[in-house]
This record gives C-alpha cells, structure tokens and sequence, in this order.
C-alpha cells in the first residue's frame, strides 16, 4: 500500500494532478486513471531487466495462443496492452491502450472502441479485466466489435487460499472480494484508476453474480497454479528463488493445478457471444 500511495504521489506530480494531502487509497475516493501509465513505464523498466519475467510470461502468453482460432474472419486486438507484450507473441495482433505510448498500435478505451461492428475475431485482455469497474459496459462492447464466433480472452488473476495471501499482502491493488461489482451497462464516469483482483474469480469461478455474464458462452474457464511466477515477485519486487529454478517450479506448478481452490493463482476464461 505504501508504493502504491508513492507512485500515485509521482503520478499526481507529474500530470500535475491535485490530490487532498493526507490522500488515503480507497474505494471511495477516486485515483486518477494516469496511475496506469505511471505503472506502465515501471513495467518496462522492470520486463527489461528481468529475464525470468519474460520467460514466465511467454508460458502465459502461450496459454493465450491456444485460444486464437485463425480461421476466425477480422482481426486480434488488445486491450490494455500495457508495454505491449503480445505483440512479441503475435505480431499481426493490434496492440491498443489508453495512453499514447509509442510501441502501440492504436490509443482507445475498451469501453468505446474505435472499430466496426463485427470486425475483429479475438479480444484479448492481459491483466485487464479486473481494472474495469463495470465488466457489463465492456462485455457490450465486446459483443459490438467481435464477429458472432469471435473470442474474448481474459488472463486475470485467480485468489485461491494460496494466492490471496500472495495478492492481499505483496500486491498494491486491492483484492475487492467484499465489494460490490457493477452490473449496469452504463460507462463509468469519470473513467478513474479502478483494481478489484478478485473480479474474475468472483465472476467465472465463484459465480457470485447469477446468470453471469448474460449473452456469453463460457468457451473455456481455468484456473491453475502459478507460484513459478508468484515467487518471481513479477513487476514489482524480486524474486525469490535463481531462474534455474524455472523448470523445477513449473512442475510442481503443474502438479498443484489439481487443486485450483487452494492452490491455483492465474485463470484464463474465453467466451463467446451467444
Ligand atoms: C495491469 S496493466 C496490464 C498491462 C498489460 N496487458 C500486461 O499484461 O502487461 C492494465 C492495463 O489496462 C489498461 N486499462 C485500464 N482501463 C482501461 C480501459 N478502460 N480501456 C483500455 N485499457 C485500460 C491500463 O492502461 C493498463 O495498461
């Protein structure tokens, strides 16, 4: 919590934002949106310099691939495509985000995308869907854009009794497991900096809200440990154990999945249009 009010401090400097002095984060007051983009330039620093990050995000990105259907007419997009990384995966993808960062294809809000109706075969979110705080006014737009057999691809964290310990104390985002999540279809105003980690958990997996989401199929819903990355301490603290120790990880990662509720720390979820 601590970095997280440090790198707002910078943020609101920088864009020369005004926030009370004494600003506490919480549900209630509103962080502006440009804390992504201070985040952002902090993931580049952090995915140049860590090599083990990039070697656990291609397993990530390669779980991703298996759901890209090329036969689908129209094109892949990202949303929130952060520094971009898809793109070293799946060059032909269109990387998009809020901010005009230069390695992006297009700069767009998810709520409101700048594409025709019925052209695009896959939206991928990476570590988006939980900043999104009302799911149903993107789940529309998504449905907009994406060709009747088209595919939404989510990458979400997953909070399992494991990794909400990992999540609750060693992430600066708030978890959001006891808040409400909103239902209207209607766009949030103002767009302000939003992180509920256990959104897609609460969703796709706990099924917290009845009949969720309407009008989609559920193609694909799987969580499955990842302490591989866990314990690489990701974008924002070191690792805990040498990149040797990679290989050995992921098999104990792999043998953990069978136990999704207490062990698990990632899902993928795919959907469809109904
Ligand atoms: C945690 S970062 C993930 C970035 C990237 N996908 C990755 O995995 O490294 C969340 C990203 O979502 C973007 N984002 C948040 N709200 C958004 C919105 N309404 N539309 C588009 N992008 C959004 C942020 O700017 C940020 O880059």
């Amino acid at each position: 919590m601590e970095k997280f009010r440090r790198s707002l401090a910078s943020t609101t400097a920088k864009f020369r934002l005004r926030l009370p002095t004494d600003f506490p984060y919480s549900a209630a007051l509103v962080v502006p949106i440009e804390q992504h983009q201070a985040e952002i330039q902090r993931n580049l620093r952090r995915w140049q310099s860590k090599p083990l990050l990039r070697e656990i995000y291609a397993g990530f990105y390669e779980r991703i691939m298996t759901f890209i259907e090329p036969g689908l007419p129209g094109c892949v997009v990202e949303i929130g495509s952060g520094i971009g990384n898809l793109k070293g995966r799946l060059p032909k993808a269109l990387t998009t985000d809020l901010f005009p960062n230069p390695w992006l294809d297009i700069v767009c809000d998810g709520y409101e995308l700048p594409f025709q109706s019925q052209t695009l075969s896959h939206l991928v979110l990476f570590d988006v869907f939980h900043h999104l705080r009302a799911p149903n006014a993107f789940l529309r737009e998504a449905r907009r854009v994406l060709h009747p057999q088209g595919r939404l691809i989510l990458f979400e964290p997953y909070v399992s009794a494991c990794s909400y310990l990992a999540y609750r104390f060693f992430h600066h985002e708030p978890l959001g497991l006891g808040q409400p999540i909103e239902t209207a279809e209607a766009l949030p105003r103002p767009r302000d900096y939003y992180a509920a980690q256990g959104n897609a958990t609460r969703l796709f997996f706990r099924l917290e809200y009845d009949a969720w989401p309407h009008g989609w199929t559920v193609l694909h819903r799987e969580a499955f440990s990842c302490f591989s990355y866990l314990l690489s301490g990701g974008y924002s603290k070191p690792s805990l154990y040498p990149a040797a120790c990679l290989g050995l990880l992921g098999r104990v990662d792999r043998l953990l999945s069978g136990l999704p509720r207490l062990f698990a720390g990632r899902c993928l979820v795919v959907l469809s249009p109904r």
